[in-house]
């Protein structure tokens, strides 16, 4: 068998100098076939599978964080001690090796079973219902961090979409760009439910909790008890007021359907608008232009992303976009939109056959309302996730909770936050009073470029850049007061995953 086939990195299993790995360090390197992480805490040697389980990330170029390591593209967290992903996005463990010290070398031995550490005795006075209204990043994270828990009561988990819980991320970036197959896009398959008696009810509209009763009506007037309820409805599009927005050739998205049907139009499409300079509008920008459509990109603001991101980010995005052929017409909005046509308020048009409205999205909050559940332009929920209704919790892009980082209660649209609050609400449901403080974090992607951003920064008195934004390999700080709040970096996924670390001691 040659060597050539093998990983990058020494071979692990022979033994590399104790040296090699400093305290607090890692080294990538291979057990046979297999590429095989090295991390040292003090004399402590753990050896881990270097694959991240989401988007097969390489761990070794991530950090340690005390008993953890953090995947440098989006921070998802394993522990060194049984490889459990602590923190989505992943969520399936990595393989554990014994390692052994002997004549100043450390050896990666034999791969070894360790089971995930249980955070909460799930059978002790556990509920013995749980049902879950949403199939997306909060619902689904939540439900497998119930099994997780072998947590053995039911799981009822219901949602109005016509697919299971998908990679929502992936619908503006590979998938619409047509670089991902379609079977990348669930998070998992359907078997996948049946084997841990999640019972997953698609096409089902909730219609009205009673907190009373604790029971949830459905809108064919079934009923579903529960001891427990977790809220995760999400986020839906805003459709713009303006004539022409219930024409066929005019899409938003936020499911797969909606995805499909782009898809679908974008096989014979020649030129697209794409009415809004948010994240979302300018990925499905990136993915038409990959797709070799003319798009053109119609948005209020002077720079794309400005709010968000400041003024540095903004000119960067504006100039990658530009570079692959995207026409902006900024400081404009569209006001009418015709079969071949959009009008805008300046006075132009723009030829289109295929229009994508990605102008944000409104929080979904009628089941939470009617309920009567506190509400502040979110769903009011405590440290623990819980709402103001006893055993009722919420999670995810409907959720505004006490961010200990920022000091204030925030509500965010992120995937990772969506998910890790579903876990959180997860081992709460079953009692562990865990509070939800994880540093928020989210990521973009435009063509080849990803935008990491973690902490919350809604407005700022500095920005300090270090390197270049331009050139792509940069870190821009947003402070208050010289308090960093958050930071964007791009290519800089160390310092992006320090600044994470560096946020939760701060609070800590
Ligand atoms: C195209 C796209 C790309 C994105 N890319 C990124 C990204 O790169 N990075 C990032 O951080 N974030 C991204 N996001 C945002 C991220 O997807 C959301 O923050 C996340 O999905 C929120 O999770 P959630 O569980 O709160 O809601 P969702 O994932 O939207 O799930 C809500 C669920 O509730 C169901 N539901 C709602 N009301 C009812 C009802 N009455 N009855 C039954 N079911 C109901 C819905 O059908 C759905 O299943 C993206 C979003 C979109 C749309
Ligand atoms: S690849 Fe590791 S978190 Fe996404």
């Amino acid at each position: 068998m040659g060597s050539e086939s093998h990983p990058a990195g020494p071979d692990l299993a022979a033994g590399v100098a104790i040296e090699t790995c400093a305290d607090g360090k890692m080294l990538g390197g291979h057990v046979g076939e297999e590429s095989v992480l090295l991390a040292r805490r003090g004399d402590e040697f753990f050896a881990l599978g270097a694959t991240c389980t989401h988007y097969n990330g390489p761990l070794a170029e991530g950090v340690l964080v005390d008993d953890t390591v953090r995947c440098p593209w989006h921070h998802a967290c394993f522990s060194l001690r049984t490889g459990e992903a602590l923190h989505a996005p992943a969520f399936n463990p990595v393989a554990c090796w014994s390692t052994e010290v002997r004549d100043g070398k450390v050896f990666v031995r034999k791969k070894i079973e360790r089971a995930a550490k249980l955070r909460v005795a799930a059978d002790k006075g556990a509920p013995e219902k749980i049902v879950i209204v949403g199939g997306g990043a909060a619902g689904f994270a939540a439900a497998e961090m119930l099994r997780r828990q072998h947590y053995s009561g039911s799981i009822v988990m219901l949602s109005d979409d016509d697919a299971g819980p998908v990679d929502r991320p992936n619908l503006s970036k590979d998938y619409l760009a047509g670089n991902a197959p379609e079977d990348w896009v669930p998070l998992r398959d359907g078997s996948f439910y049946s084997e841990q008696r999640i019972d997953l009810r698609l096409k089902v509209r909730v219609a009205g909790i009673d907190p009373r009763k604790r029971e949830v009506t459905l809108a064919d007037g079934g009923k579903v008890a529960y001891d427990r309820l977790l809220l995760a409805t999400g986020a839906e599009p805003i459709r713009l007021p303006i004539p022409g927005m219930d024409l066929s050739h005019v899409h938003t998205l936020r499911t797969l359907a909606d995805c499909r049907s782009i898809i679908a139009r974008a096989a014979t499409a020649k030129r697209a608008v794409v009415m809004g300079a948010s994240f979302i509008g300018l990925e499905v920008a990136a993915s038409l232009r990959t797709r070799g459509i003319e798009t053109h990109v119609v948005a209020p603001e002077k720079r794309p992303m400005e709010r968000v991101l400041g003024p540095q980010f903004g000119d960067f995005v504006r100039g990658l976009h530009e570079e692959h052929g995207v026409i902006f017409h900024l400081e404009d909005t569209a006001t009418a939109i015709e079969a071949r046509r959009v009008t805008l308020k300046s006075g132009g048009s723009i030829d289109a056959d295929l229009v994508v409205a990605g102008v944000g999205v409104r929080p979904r909050l009628a089941l939470a309302e009617g309920a009567g559940l506190k509400i502040d332009r979110g769903v009011s929920v405590n440290e623990y996730l819980e709402t103001s209704a006893s055993g009722v919790f919420a999670a995810g892009d409907i959720a505004r909770w006490p961010d200990r980082h920022s000091g204030a209660a925030i509500r965010v649209e992120h995937w990772v936050v969506a998910e890790r609050q579903g876990q959180i609400a997860a081992l709460n449901m079953l009692g562990a009073r865990q509070k939800f403080d994880a540093v928020p974090f989210f990521w973009s992607q435009h063509y080849d470029v990803p935008i990491n951003y973690v902490g919350h920064a809604e407005s700022w008195d500095e920005i300090a850049v270090q390197g270049d934004v331009a050139a792509r390999d940069g870190v821009v700080r947003y402070k208050t007061k010289g308090r960093v709040l958050a930071i964007a970096s791009i290519y800089r996924d160390v310092d992006s995953l320090m600044e994470e670390a560096a946020l939760e001691r701060a609070t800590a």
